[in-house]
């Protein structure tokens, strides 16, 4: 025993030796990983089950008071729909509405506001894999999907040019050209689209929220969504063409600024012309 101990120390003190122990350690805690992490697919089917399981109690907890226990929808004593049915609305939905803050809904309105997500990114994959698993529906988006990641400076230029005439007919008429956004009817708006990420661009036309339009894949190929994302974020490095962009929202903001400013300074120079002439009329009638 106490031999071996002093053999030990000794040779401890040998540079070399530290890094034996080293290697040794690594080796064994490798070896020990190896062994015991799942690598099966088994062990990979089991865990989509238990993510489906945790989202379900998620689920049940924060949403299923608006969407019944399964999804299934809710509706109030007067059978006022107070959430939606979730069947088939997919993991794609669960992603947007929850990674855009805009659920868990605080209460029944208009429209629901994008607030920060009171959920952490596992638990809404977990609620995704729940929902998904009721129906099939959208899936989420993979960055591949989205991205010009890859692309050469030409290939990206003409996916924007692309990009840009979907984006004119299919988009502008809610959103604005420049993306700013609008109003729609019943109080509800057409939010701006330079603060949403690529995905969330994505999964939006993919599950078409409240009012707008849904742009399936069979519609709108993913293709054609990639190009009206990379025409959106050119946008957004776009500081302006110059000039005052006057809030950048059309010919509404525009036409106001001509009214007050244009027409302002000609009613102002109106008044001072009326003020000059009847006080040099008043002064000519005095002396007469
Ligand atoms: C206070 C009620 C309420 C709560 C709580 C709530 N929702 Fe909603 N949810 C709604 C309403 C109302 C709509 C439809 C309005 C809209 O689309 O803006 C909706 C829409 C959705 C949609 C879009 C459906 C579609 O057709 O694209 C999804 C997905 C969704 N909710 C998921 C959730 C999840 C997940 C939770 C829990 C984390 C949740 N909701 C909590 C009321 C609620
Ligand atoms: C009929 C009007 C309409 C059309 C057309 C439309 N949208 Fe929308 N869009 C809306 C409305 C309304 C919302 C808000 C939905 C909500 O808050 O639940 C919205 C939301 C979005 C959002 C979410 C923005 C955020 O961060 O909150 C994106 C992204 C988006 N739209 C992109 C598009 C793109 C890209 C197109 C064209 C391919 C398009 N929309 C066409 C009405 C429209």
């Amino acid at each position: 025993m106490n031999r071996s101990a002093g053999f030990l120390s000794r040779h401890r003190r040998r540079p070399l030796a530290g890094a034996v122990v080293l290697l040794f350690g690594l080796l064994v805690a490798g070896g020990a990983y190896t062994a015991l992490s799942p690598t099966s697919s088994a062990g990979a089917a089991q865990s989509d089950e238990a993510l489906i399981a945790q989202g379900r109690e998620l689920f049940i907890a924060g949403c299923s008071f608006c969407h019944g226990v399964n999804g299934e929808g809710q509706t109030d004593v007067d059978d006022k729909l107070i959430g939606p049915n979730l069947v088939g609305v997919g993991a794609a939905a669960v992603d947007f509405q929850m990674g855009t803050g805009r659920m868990p809904l605080a209460a029944p309105g208009a429209q629901a506001p994008v607030k920060s997500g009171a959920y952490s990114d596992d638990e809404i994959a977990a609620i995704a894999a729940y929902v998904a698993s009721l129906a099939p529906g959208p899936a989420i988006p993979s960055e591949a999907d989205y991205s010009t990641e890859g692309m050469t400076a030409e290939e990206k230029e003409e996916a924007i040019v692309r990009g840009g005439q979907i984006f004119l007919t299919n988009c502008t008429a809610c959103h604005n050209f420049t993306g700013a956004g609008g109003a729609m009817p019943w109080g509800g708006k057409a939010p701006r689209l330079l603060d949403t990420s690529p995905k969330h661009i994505y999964e939006a036309m993919l599950t078409g929220p409240q009012s707008m339009d849904t742009f399936s894949n069979g519609n709108l190929s993913p293709e054609a969504k990639r190009d009206v994302i990379a025409y959106i974020e050119s946008m957004k490095e776009q500081p302006g063409y110059g000039g005052f962009s006057l809030g950048s929202v059309g010919p509404v903001g525009e036409g106001l600024w001509a009214w007050v400013g244009g027409i302002g300074v000609m009613v102002a120079f109106a008044v001072w012309i009326a003020a000059h002439t009847t006080r040099s009329s008043k002064t000519k009638g005095n002396k007469a």
